[in-house]
């Protein structure tokens, strides 16, 4: 698998603007779902830039000429359910990806996560991109890199929008190896492993779920 082992944070106005309104409490859900699409907008053009090319001929109205096209077959998998709020984004920038799924939940008093499903399309020879809106232990996306890497993806980014230091620290020690882009890092998680100042929980925020 290639090594990917870069991080990136997502430095721009536009992307400050639209956490803000994740943030906000006072937000609706229509406006939270867009403010995701638009953080999500900005995380798609860094990863694409990525993107291994190859030169094809075009013939325009004028001439010929030479083209590029994107070389690389990716597969989309965003992590349930929060991460389904960026998968339609997703598609708007690689409408030829096929789409996986993987099921994770923390459990609400010990903060660990446990996969409770898991379909995605042949990774062989894919680069496969894990949408996961949050990294705040780093445990959910950890175990669903661990079955992603099992299936010998070509390589692996994860896509998050806020990401806790303790997550990212926990990230880079269990998956050395995987790409990851975000567009913000928060101050720390909280006691009950939060992240702080965050936007609470992602998944209630996009479906208006109550925590329980
Ligand atoms: C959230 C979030 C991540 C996970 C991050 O999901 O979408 O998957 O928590 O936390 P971690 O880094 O400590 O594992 P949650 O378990 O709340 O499930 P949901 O998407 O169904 O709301
Ligand atoms: N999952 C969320 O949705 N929010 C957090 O702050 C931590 C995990």
């Amino acid at each position: 698998m290639k090594n990917d082992s870069q991080i990136t944070v997502l430095d721009h106005p536009g992307v400050r603007h639209h956490l803000g309104i994740l943030r906000s409490k006072a937000s609706e859900l229509s406006t939270f779902r867009s403010a995701a699409a638009s953080v999500t907008r900005y995380l798609m053009a860094e990863i694409v830039k990525t993107s291994e090319e190859k030169n094809v001929e075009i013939e325009t109205p004028m001439e010929r000429t030479v083209g590029q096209v994107m070389e690389e077959s990716f597969v989309l998998i965003p992590i349930l359910r929060a991460g389904l709020g960026m998968l339609d984004v997703a598609l708007d920038f690689l409408p030829e990806a096929k789409v996986g799924f993987i099921g994770m939940e923390r459990d609400e008093t010990s903060a660990s996560a446990k996969s409770y499903y898991a379909k995605f399309p042949d990774l062989r020879g894919r680069t496969a991109i894990l949408l996961d809106p949050m990294l705040a232990t780093g445990g959910s996306a950890i175990q669903a890199v661990k079955v992603l890497l099992a299936n010998g993806p070509k390589r692996v980014i994860l896509a998050s929008i806020i990401a806790a230091p303790e997550g990212i620290t926990a990230f880079r020690e269990a998956c050395p190896e995987v790409g990851l882009i975000i567009a913000c890092v928060d101050r720390e998680l909280d006691a009950s492993k939060y992240i702080r100042p965050g936007l609470g929980d992602f998944g209630d925020r996009l479906y208006g779920t109550t925590p329980h």
